[in-house]
C-alpha cells in the first residue's frame, strides 16, 4: 500500500482526459497533475524538444513525492517514453502501449487506423508496438493537426469537423480499417463525428480509458495501490494562464478545478 500521488503530465489540457478515467477507475489515489500549457502543442515539436520539455516536467513532478507517473500527452509518450524510462527511476505508464494493445483485441480483419498528431504518426510508435505482435497486420497511420484546434475551438460535432474528419479519414476508409485508435488527447471529443463519418461497424479506441486501466494494474502488481477506496485530492500545475485551464478543464473532468497553481516549467 503506497498513499503517495501519481503523477499526470501533459503538453496541456487534453490529458484531463486521461485523468478523467483515472479518478474513475481509482478514486482512492491522489493526483498532481501539470500540464505545460505555455509551450503546446508538442505535437508539431522535434523529438529533441519534446524530450527536453518531459525532462522538465518528469523533474517538477518528482518534487512532490509521487510514486508513478503517468504520460496522458500522445505524441510525449511517442517520442519520450523510452528515453524517460532510461533516466527516471519511477514507474512510467504511456498511453500509446494501452491503446495499441486495445486495437490488437478489438480488430477481426487486421487492419488497424491511427490517427494522431504529425509527432505522434511520424514517430511509428504505435505501428511498432502493433506490429511487435500483430507483424501480419495492416496499420495506417494519419495525421489530422487541424483536429486539435476544432475541438479547443469548442467545434467538435460541426459542419467543420465533419468535412475536416472526411478529408482526414478518406485514406482509412478506403483500406477497410475496422478498428482506430483515436491517438491524440484531444480526439476522444471528436468521437461522434468521426463515427459519423466512418460508421458503426469501425471500433474507436480511446487510449485514455486503456491508460488508466494500465494504471491500475501496473499499481497492483507493485504494491502501490493507494489505501483509500475514495475521495482522492487533486492538485493542478500549468505553467501558463491557470484560469482557461479552470475554465475549460473543468468540463472535461466533469468537477470543479478549484485551485490551479502557475509554475515557471524552464528553473
Ligand atoms: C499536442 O500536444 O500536440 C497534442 C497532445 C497529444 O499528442 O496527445
Amino acid at each position: 500500500m503506497d498513499n503517495r500521488p501519481i503523477g499526470v503530465f501533459d503538453s496541456g489540457i487534453g490529458g484531463l482526459t486521461v485523468l478523467k478515467e483515472i479518478i474513475e477507475q481509482l478514486p482512492g489515489e491522489d493526483i498532481i497533475y501539470f500540464g505545460d500549457t505555455a509551450r503546446i502543442p508538442y505535437g508539431t515539436r522535434s523529438k529533441e524538444t519534446v524530450i527536453k520539455y518531459v525532462f522538465q516536467s518528469f523533474r517538477f513532478l518528482l518534487t512532490k513525492n509521487i510514486k508513478a507517473i503517468v504520460i496522458a500527452c500522445n505524441t510525449a509518450s511517442a517520442l519520450a517514453m523510452e528515453e524517460a524510462q532510461k533516466v527516471f527511476q519511477v514507474p512510467i505508464i504511456g498511453v500509446v502501449e494501452p491503446g495499441a494493445k486495445a486495437s490488437i483485441s478489438a480488430t477481426k480483419n487486421n487492419v488497424i487506423g491511427v490517427i494522431g498528431t504529425e509527432g505522434t504518426i511520424n514517430s511509428g510508435s504505435y505501428q511498432r508496438k502493433i506490429r511487435k505482435t500483430l507483424p501480419s497486420g495492416e496499420i495506417i497511420g494519419v495525421s489530422c493537426p487541424l483536429f486539435v484546434q476544432i475541438v479547443e475551438e469548442g467545434w467538435e460535432n460541426s459542419d467543420v469537423a465533419y468535412l475536416t474528419a472526411q478529408k482526414y479519414l478518406l485514406e482509412l476508409k478506403e483500406h477497410n480499417i475496422d478498428t482506430l485508435i483515436l491517438g491524440c488527447t484531444h480526439y476522444p471529443a471528436l468521437r461522434y463525428t468521426i463515427g459519423k463519418v466512418l460508421g458503426d461497424k469501425v471500433t474507436l479506441i480511446n487510449p485514455a480509458y486503456e491508460t488508466a486501466k494500465a494504471t491500475k494494474v501496473l499499481l497492483k502488481e507493485q504494491n502501490l495501490l493507494s489505501g483509500k477506496s475514495d475521495g482522492g485530492k487533486y492538485n493542478y500545475y500549468v505553467s501558463d494562464d491557470p484560469e482557461k485551464f479552470k475554465r475549460i478543464g473543468g468540463n472535461i473532468i466533469r468537477k470543479e478545478i478549484s485551485a490551479v497553481q502557475k509554475i515557471n516549467i524552464e528553473n
